[in-house]
């Protein structure tokens, strides 16, 4: 695991865009495991920033979102269908048949999650993978307990995940489940990168880097993968 601290925000988000540029760059049809939240906001203003500056940077990108609300609309304000659209789909050159969220509103959601797991495999599994860090060390909308062998499924959020995500549903109905990779799914990608910051996240940071391996703490499964990036700020 290579750790980097660096020393604000602004440089977290930089390096964060450089890592996902250079990918894409060194492999034009590169398929990323993307995070939606509050902390890659400026490493997608600066991707959309510099694909403007470059030539059909993501017409062979693939994507994969980590998460999605169940039981609400694509077009919801709240969903992370509306994330991606507003942070990074609609301003770069990205083929919408390639981008990937699962269905929360399907009509049946095991059969979505197996579908969704299918459809990784079928592109070959992700090659880059950008991951946020809840302050419980969860992954995705993997909470504390959950098993590292996990793939695709539907879950209950906890009550401080609601809570952190209340803001996206001003008429005060936060969706109480979602379907999210598992840590397995997201184990499979061959690179993954951790973004981290914020004085909310220093104890999870210091679990972190702790190394004990616990299933009460989702992240620590990433210390059994080969090649994990860690950006704090
Ligand atoms: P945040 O969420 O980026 O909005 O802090 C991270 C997470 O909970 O995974």
């Amino acid at each position: 695991m290579i750790w980097e601290q660096v020393e604000s925000y602004e440089v977290l988000s930089a390096r964060a865009a450089d890592i996902f540029l250079s990918s894409i760059r060194q492999n034009p049809r590169l398929v990323l495991g993307l995070p939606t939240g509050k902390t890659p906001t400026g490493m997608y203003e600066r991707v959309t920033a510099g694909c403007k500056r470059e030539y059909h940077c993501f017409k062979e990108v693939t994507t994969f979102n980590l998460d999605e609300y169940v039981g609400i609309a694509r077009e919801h304000e709240g969903s992370y269908a509306t994330y991606m659209r507003r942070h990074l789909f609609d301003h770069v050159d990205i083929d919408a048949a390639r981008t990937h969220i699962p269905n929360g509103n399907a009509t049946n959601l095991e059969l979505e999650c197996r579908r969704y797991e299918s459809e990784i495999g079928d592109e070959g599994g992700m090659g880059l993978t950008f991951l946020g860090l809840g302050r419980n060390g969860h992954i995705a909308f993997n909470e504390p307990g959950t098993p590292f062998r996990s793939r695709t499924r539907v879950v209950d959020l906890s009550e401080s995940t609601r809570a952190a995500n209340a803001a996206y549903f001003p008429d005060g109905n936060v969706p109480s489940q979602a379907i999210t990779m598992g840590i397995a799914t997201i184990m499979s990608s061959k690179r993954i990168v951790l973004l981290a910051t914020g004085s909310g996240k220093q104890e999870a940071i210091a679990r972190l880097r702790s190394r004990e391996i616990n299933v009460d703490f989702p992240a620590s499964a990433l210390w059994t993968h080969p090649n994990v990036h860690v950006l704090v700020a």
